[in-house]
């Protein structure tokens, strides 16, 4: 009895912090949030400009702290499908060495650097661990460890990897994750070769 009563003062005490934290999240006028954006990068070149910009996922997932209410999430899902463009030849697999060399290339889109002098990296490494090999990677998103395995390498999750990569949103309305097909940050063969790293039997990723 008694133990059940300081669960309920413990449980009552988490819910009025939450509230407490809720309320003081300060209040930002987003016009002030994108001119901030701007000035933050005047060398940038000017046809990154519209970047600086809110697209309107970005702008549906800032204005709900990116938790969106369910019918605004399927309204982002959707939208972010819709921009998924698929290889002609239906084959959602490359090569996984290239995909593996991908994800370490964190190369890309610097204007200190511009215009590139090598192709795009996915950088995956930066957020996921991938392989048991590398142990420097950072843990933004889950590990990926194993993940065509866990999955038993079917074409159903080949294609859900494929969709995750080219653009996060469709399954993950919100996601912290780049959009990398989406921005054309990533052609369609690298996708495929960094989904072949995910989805290869033979791939460091599931040995
Ligand atoms: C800025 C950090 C970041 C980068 C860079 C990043 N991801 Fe992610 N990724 C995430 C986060 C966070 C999640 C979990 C939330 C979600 O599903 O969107 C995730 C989820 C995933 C998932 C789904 C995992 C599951 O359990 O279903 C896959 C697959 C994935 N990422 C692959 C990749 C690949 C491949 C790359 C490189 C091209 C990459 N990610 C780059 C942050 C990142």
């Amino acid at each position: 009895m008694q133990f059940k009563t300081i669960a309920l003062i413990i449980s009552v005490a988490g819910l009025a912090t939450t509230a407490a934290v809720a309320q003081t999240k300060p209040k930002v006028d987003p016009a002030k949030a994108d001119a901030a954006m701007k000035t933050a990068f005047p060398k940038a070149p000017a046809d990154w400009h519209p970047r600086l910009v809110g697209d309107e996922t970005m702008k549906d997932c800032s204005a709900h702290r990116n938790t969106p209410p369910q019918a605004l999430a399927k309204t982002i899902r959707e939208r972010a499908k819709a921009t998924i463009q698929y290889p002609p030849d239906g084959k959602l697999m490359g090569d996984w060495k290239k995909g593996e060399a991908l994800a370490q290339s964190g190369y890309g889109m610097r204007f200190t650097d511009y215009p590139p002098k090598r192709v795009n990296g996915g950088n995956c490494y930066a957020c996921h661990q991938l392989t048991k090999q590398e142990v420097s990677y950072g843990t933004m998103g889950p590990s990926l460890l194993e993940y065509g395995k866990i999955r038993k390498f079917s074409e159903a999750d080949t294609k859900i990897a494929y969709d995750k990569i080219y653009n996060s949103h469709a399954t993950f309305p919100c996601s912290l994750m780049p959009r990398f097909g989406a921005n054309n940050f990533l052609t369609i063969d690298q996708i495929k070769d960094l989904t072949a790293l995910l989805m290869s039997p033979d791939s460091p990723v599931n040995k």
